[in-house]
């Protein structure tokens, strides 16, 4: 038996496969997010680990010593610090915190987005983690003074349970100071930023096997195999390891992913380069609000429980736009200010117009990323799509007239935690992560329809005029 594990924004969830990657059991447990101050986002790496350990002690209940593999995906970007003694220094800001404005304005022009592409491959925006690693230099010194080691979220998880202090690549991608192509830390970035190697952990491909927990775990068969960033893990799960297979994620952010045999050097920095769990590369556009927005919008504001009842008839034709920027936007617009917009609001707007402008937001800002990609040369016909929000057909179908691609989906849309599990798999049975590909099957669940595409292409014109006229106001909210 294999265990995955996918420390979400919103909860910790795990899966229990069986060797014939058949899901077993499951388990999910919720952690609060904190916003302390405007554009602050943050979490409690206790919070982490005391879920990982309720939803470990679930799944593995009275089968422990069959447990022969542990692998994790995570959320990217976050910065956990720890001292000498390996105490967390402070809470973990995450990915979508926008507090290092000021650090992204050096590095993206002082430093220069030259100098940032060709010593790591990407620029710097707010979320990765080292803006926010020098917002502690700049803001709580003495905090910076008594770091002893820098780790991602996983990364903490994987050293609370095993004592290895070691990283994999499709996450440090993710920091700013990896060197994406040439896999290694950035020399010349740590020197410019006051950071010593030793505080970073050891790096290793995602498949790599790490070692056996810790006694006090009482899986005394089970090792753990590093495991990645939530997206690439995701893609492993959803089988998107072949060059130019591409994947689209709707969870607490909106992902568009692609996955490259060779390095790819964007001319649109918007979009990240980034290393793949397979030993590979892909290209990331990255939305910061997806179904956390329909979440909101459908649990915060209409306070209902379920989803609204939208007619498909009225898909096309609805005259209300939402630009679904509620944390500020990363792919393309790389702007923290940017806000949560309704526009177009009538007498006669109705909750179900509201509540489809929200789907369709999120897929024209999931189309800015297709679009870029698009312009790069890369073909796009077919995406597998997962993570939560794919469970609602109708945003399928939305997606793939906005995208105008075929919608695929794969056995589970449990991306990230599935992805984890079958990784373990394939590295204790000593396969190759190719091999995953013939573990998933598909289903062909939405094709464009050619009348639908041609209304959304010109909405999706529309939306385009909407950020930049809104821009400045922006800033000034
Ligand atoms: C990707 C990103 C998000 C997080 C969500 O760059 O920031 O997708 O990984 O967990």
């Amino acid at each position: 038996m294999y265990i995955g594990l996918d420390l979400g924004t919103s909860s910790l969830k795990g899966l229990l496969i069986d060797e014939k990657a058949n899901i077993i059991k499951s388990k999910s447990v919720s952690y609060n997010i904190s916003y302390p101050k405007p554009l602050y986002s943050e979490q409690d790496p206790l919070d982490w680990l005391n879920a990982v350990k309720e939803v470990l002690k679930y799944l593995s209940q009275t089968i422990e010593d069959d447990i022969k593999g542990i692998s994790i995906a995570g959320q990217m970007h976050g910065l956990v610090l720890l001292d000498e003694n390996d105490n967390v220094l402070r809470p973990c800001i995450l990915w979508n915190d926008g507090r290092s404005k000021d650090e992204c304005n050096y590095l993206n022009n002082e430093v220069g987005i030259d100098i940032l592409k060709e010593n790591t491959a990407n620029i710097a925006f707010a979320g990765f983690t080292l803006p926010k690693l020098l917002w502690v230099y700049n803001n709580e010194r003495e905090i910076f003074n008594k770091i002893n080691k820098i780790m991602l979220p996983k990364d903490y998880i994987i050293y609370s349970l095993t004592g290895k202090f070691v990283s994999d690549y499709s996450d440090s991608a993710g920091t700013l100071y990896l060197d994406v192509k040439n896999k290694c830390y950035s020399k010349y970035i740590l020197d410019l930023c006051h950071i010593k190697e030793s505080w970073l952990p050891k790096l290793c491909e995602s498949f790599d096997i790490i070692s056996n927990l810790k006694p006090e775990y009482n899986l005394k068969n089970a090792k753990l195999i590093c495991g990645g960033a939530d997206n690439a893990m995701a893609a492993i799960g959803s089988g998107v390891i072949n060059d130019g297979d591409v994947m689209l994620s709707l969870g607490t952010s909106g992902t568009v992913l692609i996955s490259s045999d060779k390095f790819i050097n964007p001319k649109n920095p918007s979009m990240h380069s980034f290393n793949h769990s397979n030993g590979k590369y892909l290209l990331l556009g990255c939305i910061l609000e997806a179904a956390s927005a329909y979440n909101w919008f459908i649990k915060d504001i209409l306070n209902v429980d379920f989803n609204v009842n939208i007619n498909e008839n009225i898909l096309g034709e609805n005259k209300v736009y939402f630009l679904p920027y509620l944390m500020g936007e990363r792919t393309p617009h790389n702007d923290m200010d940017a806000k949560g917009s309704f526009i177009g609001l009538t007498p006669v707007t109705s909750k179900e117009d509201m509540s489809l402008s929200v789907l369709e937001g999120v897929a024209f800002a999931l189309n800015d990323s297709i679009e870029i990609a698009r312009k790069e040369g890369i073909k796009i016909n077919n995406i597998v799509i997962c993570g939560g929000g794919s469970k609602n057909p109708l945003w399928c179908k939305i997606i793939s007239n906005v995208l105008d691609v075929n919608v695929y989906k794969a056995n589970t849309e449990e991306g990230p935690s599935y992805g984890a599990a079958l990784l373990s798999y394939i590295s204790i049975n000593s396969k190759n992560v190719n091999d995953v590909k013939s573990l998933i099957d598909y289903k062909l669940i939405e094709k464009p329809d050619n009348l639908l595409v041609e209304k959304y292409k010109k909405k999706y014109q529309t939306f385009k005029k909407m950020y930049p006229a809104l821009k400045d106001i922006f800033k000034e909210l």
